[in-house]
């Protein structure tokens, strides 16, 4: 009988890319986002692999919805082995800049939208003594990255999470991983919330970034994250992960200063105290 996932951010990116993934080695897939149409054009590409799929539009942000969501998804399937989380929302600028709203908007999708699909599905884990949680998380969950601070604080939120629901819950048979990405070709910012005087700069430059060849594709990710399922893989850095985090590490006196820098633009050339 196929296995069937439930990927949250599935419309495009590393979500999409995951259930493409996915759908190829043989999993049926409840694809999750907002936007229904995107959402649907997914669904329609995984069937093409010869898949089942359903498109299931839920704002991860509200545990009613995403109860409704795990509900509709079990009647559907009958049984989820695999749950992906990846929604997410990036933030970039001074954080003074960050206002409550733009807090809430990072820590309420992604912390509280990676716990209530847990919430709400991990029942139907527990009875079965089976499953596995995959949380997407981030090398901003292992380093101090400055001029994202609501984003890494999200994300390392997201580091104790993983580890500690491991901790809890391998005797009871349920496999819990974490990805952890560096800079990946998404267009992440999209959705981002570019803040201060330099937010169009910010946005310029994440564009530009983000559309450069060099980086790792969301296909790569998507693979890794398949291989982690299938090998029961714990905490999996994707493949320049491994040299950033080193580096932040070893050299943390000299990784600092340059990414603020890179990611402080004219904040960090301002008001600093010498
Ligand atoms: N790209 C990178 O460089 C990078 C690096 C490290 C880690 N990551 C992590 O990888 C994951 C995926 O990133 P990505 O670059 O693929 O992002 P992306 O291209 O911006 O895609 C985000 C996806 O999440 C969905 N989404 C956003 N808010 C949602 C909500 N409230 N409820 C349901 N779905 C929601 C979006 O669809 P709708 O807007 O239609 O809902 C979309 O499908 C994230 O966890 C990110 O932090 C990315």
């Amino acid at each position: 009988m196929a296995k069937t996932a439930l990927v949250t951010g599935a419309s495009q990116g590393i979500g999409k890319a995951t259930v493409l993934e996915l759908a190829k080695h043989g999993y049926d897939i409840i694809l999750v986002a907002r936007e229904p149409e995107r959402l649907e054009a997914a669904a329609t590409e995984v069937r093409t692999l010869g898949r089942q799929a359903y498109a299931i539009p839920t704002d991860v942000q509200d545990p009613a919805q995403v109860e409704q969501l795990i509900q509709r998804a079990i009647a559907q399937v009958g049984t989820i082995d695999v749950l992906v989380n990846n929604a997410a929302i990036y933030y970039m600028g001074p954080v003074e800049e960050a206002s409550l709203n733009d807090w809430h908007t990072i820590l309420d999708t992604n912390v509280w939208g990676y716990i209530h699909t847990i919430r709400a599905l991990l029942p139907h884990f527990l009875s079965r003594k089976n499953g596995t949680i995959v949380n997407v998380v981030s090398i901003g969950g292992l380093d101090p990255i400055p001029y994202q601070v609501p984003y890494t604080t999200s994300k390392h939120a997201l580091t104790g999470l993983t580890k500690s629901l491991r901790s809890e819950l391998e005797p009871k048979g349920i496999h819990v991983c974490g990805i952890y990405p560096s800079f990946i070709r998404t267009q992440l910012y999209e959705r981002a919330l570019f803040r201060g005087e330099d937010a169009k700069n910010r946005f310029e430059f994440m564009y530009k970034a983000f559309h450069s060849p060099v980086l790792e594709t969301p296909e790569y990710v998507a693979q890794t994250l398949r291989h982690a399922i299938e090998h029961r893989q714990k905490d999996v850095l994707v493949g320049t992960a491994h040299f950033w985090t080193a580096m932040f590490h070893l050299a943390p006196a000299v990784m600092k200063p340059i990414v603020r820098r890179v990611f402080g633009m004219a904040d960090s050339q301002r008001n600093l105290v010498r």
